[in-house]
């Protein structure tokens, strides 16, 4: 591989560490991914540099207009504070000819907005769980009993990282609905989207490329233990907190026992919704599979965490791509995307 000058752009709080040596695993935790990226391009030859972004775009200008990387690895997740403006700092990159690597603002924007993303598939006659939205800001209103049925789940619009996700998501009637509504108005400030609660298996696809796209294996959410005593969701407390996962034996795996024609299935749909959202690079799509067969689309997510050993890199991983062939991959894909300026070069 050609040596790049390659951009890290990061959060100014997870600037990683040259090395690691002597840092607790919690001290890592917090800038892992980074860290992983960062040491995996600088392993593959590439000369980086690493740029923090808060809230200004001063030092992204000038950087990018002196040092002329070929690409920015994109690992931001907000600017500002605001996820809804990480679409705005990509837009800057694009209108400054700049190539990096991960979505265009498009498929950020329409990925982040789970309603916009709902509403694309439709359609496209994509199934997703069926819907009703209660903007932040206005009054609880009761939706007709026949346009939902219980139990719903209550999640943000918005916001991912399960932020308001909790067994209290899952509710089985109207003055709950309405508690959960308030919940997610007062603690996160978003609009909260309602969804008929779809009981099944939780997988996720990984899906590279631009054009010609790859979709890495289904892999499996297994909930463990804590499937005996409430339903196995993916909470906050799922995801993130590793004693929790280890008492109650929660894994991520590849799906075991689906056909190979439901394998198939998956793995075209998983294209089909990439390409109707506009979405290149890498993205990672989250689905629930019911005892039916049936499938829905939970949630698209347009730059899926890249840390190592997570389900993105693992499922890569099992088809024999390593890591540092998925980081080198992911910048090519950069480096070749062609955006609507390659046009009138
Ligand atoms: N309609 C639904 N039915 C069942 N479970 C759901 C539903 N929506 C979300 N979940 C559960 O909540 C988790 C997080 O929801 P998701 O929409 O993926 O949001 P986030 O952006 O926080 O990941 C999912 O992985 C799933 O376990
Ligand atoms: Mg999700």
């Amino acid at each position: 591989m050609r040596r790049r000058r390659i951009l890290l752009m990061v959060h100014p709080n997870l600037i990683p560490p040259e090395d690691i040596d002597g840092l607790s695993e919690k001290e890592i935790d917090v800038f892992r991914c980074e860290y992983n990226v960062y040491s995996t391009l600088r392993d593959l030859g590439h000369d980086v540099r690493v740029l923090g972004i808060l809230d200004r775009l001063t030092e992204l200008r000038e950087i990018v207009k002196e040092w002329k990387p070929h690409v920015v690895f994109n690992l931001l997740q907000e600017f500002s504070g605001i996820a809804a403006y990480e679409p705005y700092v990509v837009a800057y990159l694009e209108m400054n000819r700049q190539r990096y690597t991960g979505s265009n603002p498009r498929g950020l924007m329409l990925s982040q907005d789970k309603v916009l993303t709902k509403q694309v598939l439709a359609s496209h006659r994509i199934a997703t769980p069926s819907f009703h939205l209660f903007p932040y800001g206005k009054r609880f209103k009761a939706p007709r009993k026949d346009k939902l049925r219980f139990p719903l789940f209550v999640k943000s619009a918005t916001e991912d990282a399960s932020l308001g996700i909790a067994q209290a998501s899952i509710v089985e009637d109207m003055t709950k609905l309405r508690e959960r509504v308030e919940f997610i108005h007062d603690t996160v400030q978003s609009d909260a989207l309602v969804e008929e609660y779809i009981d099944g298996r939780e997988l996720y696809i990984g899906v590279l490329g631009n054009n010609r796209l790859t979709t890495l294996p289904v892999w499996e959410m297994h909930f463990g233990t804590l499937a005996d005593v409430q339903a196995g969701i993916a909470t906050r407390k799922v995801k993130w907190d590793r004693n929790y996962q280890e008492k109650h034996g929660i894994t991520t795996g590849p799906a075991e026992g689906l056909s190979e024609a439901e394998v198939e299935k998956l793995s075209r749909l998983a294209k089909r919704i990439y390409r109707a959202l506009h979405l290149c690079g890498f993205a990672r799509l989250d689905f629930r599979m019911r005892d039916d067969g049936k499938v829905f689309l939970l949630e698209a997510n347009a730059n899926p965490d890249l840390t190592y050993g997570e389900d993105f890199a693992e499922s890569a991983a099992s088809v024999g791509i390593s890591y540092d062939k998925l980081i080198a991959r992911i910048v090519n894909l950069g480096l070749s995307y062609e955006p609507e300026w390659r046009l009138y070069e």
